[in-house]
């Protein structure tokens, strides 16, 4: 691996649980299980090679749709990662944020993830965004919101409204865009995740599901963006 060539920030669509789940004959709770117990190895090798900024699609708005049970229960098990990896994650000086609308997200949670963005707020090494109740169209229309509301009050001037302080109306305001995005599964789709964020990353699917997703896998993916040609429109 090129160490000077490392992304600033990856972007992972963790998908494939269910499908993990079935071609063994388990629940699809098995599969978010092993899901989320991924996410610590993948989290910490992340911090180890270097990277800034990792984020991970965890529950889309869309989500809402699947059955009560699985629903709760996945907001059971991010509340209990949460709790459970809340001092490890400060230990390795890991900020954590979390992105998407509150509504409705369970109170339990919602005081979990405060606590938890509190607690490793001042921290220096790799920013975990963790993307909760999110949905890319439903943050551009907050985002609209909120300039408009900026508007009004006077704090900008529509005509000072570019691409840049767009972006600072964003959930992910301060954080550079993608420079990777991973998506597992062998879905190769979008799915409403960071649609304006990742105007120029670089695209990398493959076909294992999210709880086979391994260190190696992530340094495969690693290498395949560092023999990217990188133009932003340039020649
Ligand atoms: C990704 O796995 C996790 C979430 C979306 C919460 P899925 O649950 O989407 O698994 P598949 O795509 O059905 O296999
Ligand atoms: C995207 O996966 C959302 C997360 C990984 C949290 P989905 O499984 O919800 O996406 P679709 O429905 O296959 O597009
Ligand atoms: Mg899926």
């Amino acid at each position: 691996m090129d160490r000077e060539i490392i992304p600033q920030h990856i972007a992972i669509i963790m998908d494939g649980n269910g499908r993990w789940a079935k071609e063994r004959n388990l629940p699809r709770s098995a599969g978010h299980r092993m899901g989320i117990s991924r996410i610590k190895q993948i989290v910490r090798q992340a911090s180890k090679i270097g990277i800034r900024y990792l984020s991970l699609f965890a529950f889309s708005n869309e989500n809402w749709k699947r059955p009560k049970r699985e629903i709760s229960m996945l907001m059971r098990a991010l509340d209990r990662f949460l709790s459970h990896e809340l001092k490890e994650i400060d230990r390795n000086d890991i900020r954590l944020k979390i992105i998407g609308r509150k509504d409705p997200i369970p109170q339990y949670l919602q005081r979990r993830i405060a606590h938890a963005q509190e607690y490793t707020k001042d921290n220096q090494g790799l920013t975990l965004i963790v993307a909760l109740n999110y949905g890319s169209r439903q943050e551009i229309v907050d985002a609209v919101k909120k300039v408009t509301d900026a508007v009004l009050k006077k704090e900008i001037r529509l005509d000072d409204l570019d691409e840049g302080s767009f972006g600072n109306f964003l959930y992910t305001a301060g954080i550079p865009d993608p420079d990777l995005l991973i998506r597992t599964s062998g879905e190769i789709r979008i799915s409403n995740f960071l649609l304006w964020q990742l105007s120029y990353s670089e695209l990398y699917f493959l076909d294992k599901y999210w709880p086979d997703f391994s260190k190696d896998d992530l340094s495969e993916a690693i290498l395949d963006y560092q023999k990217r040609n990188r133009r932003f429109g340039q020649i």
